[in-house]
This record gives structure tokens, sequence and C-alpha cells, in this order.
């Protein structure tokens, strides 16, 4: 089974994928939480560039960089843990990419990013995604204070455009189901827990 949480930064993902790693835990399932771009040596080393890189990076360099991430994260982790029956929860997955470098950064169109996430994932597709929707606003201040990386920096304007990018795809993905994450933690969870149970 293969999970994935999607949202703009401070929507609470981490949060959440702690509480659902639990659950899968106190039910004796066997399960696997992974961070894009992230998860293995070499994909934590291109998180290093791509969160605290230079300003002067270009926008192709910055959506093949975290597309290169997730290709080694898929064949090196993903596959052989779905192989042997596991469960696979991904902070992230090709998604962002749609969102924060499609309609967000707008470094290609949407379709040839798509194509590309394909490649990327080996052609691995989530079995469900979570996307825990919050208004920017709300994001921007549960996250006030902390220090910012590269991506973070990037404005209103661009997490309210990342947030059209999810949108739309929840309207066109049935696997992409959107979760209110405005409220509290434990309101989250269960909506979390309700979707979880009614696919699985
Ligand atoms: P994340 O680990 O969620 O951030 P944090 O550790 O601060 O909670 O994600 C790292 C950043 O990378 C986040 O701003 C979203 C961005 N991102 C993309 O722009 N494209 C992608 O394909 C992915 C996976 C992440």
């Amino acid at each position: 089974m293969f999970i994935s949480f999607e949202g703009i930064d401070g929507c609470g993902k981490s949060t959440q994928i702690h509480l659902l790693q639990e659950y899968f835990k106190t039910r004796g399932i066997q399960c696997h939480v992974f961070r894009e771009p992230g998860g293995t040596t070499i994909s934590e080393q291109v998180r290093k560039i791509l969160l605290h890189g230079g300003d002067e990076m270009d926008p192709v360099t910055e959506l093949l960089l975290f597309s290169a991430a997730r290709s080694q994260l898929v064949s090196e982790k993903v596959k052989p843990i779905l192989d042997q029956g596991d469960v696979v929860i991904l902070d992230r997955f090709y998604d962002s990419t749609v969102a924060y470098q499609g309609y967000g950064r707008k470094s290609a169109p949407v379709d040839e990013i798509i194509q590309l996430n394909q490649l990327a994932s080996h052609h691995t597709v989530p079995d469900l995604t979570l996307y825990l929707r919050v208004p920017p606003l709300v994001a921007k201040k549960r996250t006030e204070g902390a220090e910012k990386d590269r991506m973070e920096k990037s404005g209103d304007d661009f997490f309210e455009n990342v947030v059209r990018g999810f949108d739309d795809l929840s309207k066109r993905e049935e696997r992409f189901i959107a979760i209110d994450a405005a409220g509290s933690v434990q309101k989250t969870h269960s909506a979390v827990l309700r979707e979880i149970q009614k696919h699985f």
C-alpha cells in the first residue's frame, strides 16, 4: 500500500504522518516513512542543494533536481518495500512537483511535468494521496518565526498558485483526496483515518 501526503508548507503533514504511522504500528502493520526530497543518501544530498543552494538556481534545474531525488528514492527504497508487501508513506511525492514547479514556479508546462513525473517515479503511482488543505494565510501563521528554506521564501503569490495546483489535482485525480486541515490536529487525524479505512 502506497500513501502520499501533500499540501503547502505549514499544512501539518509531518504531524499527521506521525499519527498515522503510530496508528499502523498499534495494528502491527509494517510501515515505512520517507520525505521528499530525501530518504536516501543521494536524495538527501540533492535536498541540501534544493533547499539551501543559491538563489540563482534555474527553474528547470530545480525541476530536474526534485525529479532526480525522486528517482533515487523510488528505485532504492519505495519499489523494493512495496514489492515485499509493506506500507509506504511519503511526505510529498510528484504532485508537489506539479503544484510547486508547474503552478507555482511555472518552470515548464504542466503536461510536460506530468510526463517527467512518470519517468522519475519509475511509473509508480500512489494508491491514495491525502492533500491537507489549508488557506495560505493559516499556513503562513503556523510557520511564522521558523527559519525559511529557499522554497519557503517564494512569496504569497507563489503559494496561492501552488494551492490552485493542488486544488486542480483534487478535481482531476481520483486518488487525490482533499482533507480540510485548518482545524485541530485531532480533527484532521480523524478525517485521515476515515479516508484510510474507506480505501483499505
Ligand atoms: P518539506 O520537506 O515538506 O519542507 P519542510 O521540511 O520545511 O517541512 O518540503 C521541502 C520543500 O520542497 C517544500 O517547500 C516543498 C518543496 N518541493 C517542491 O517544490 N517540489 C517537489 O517536487 C517536492 C517534493 C517538494
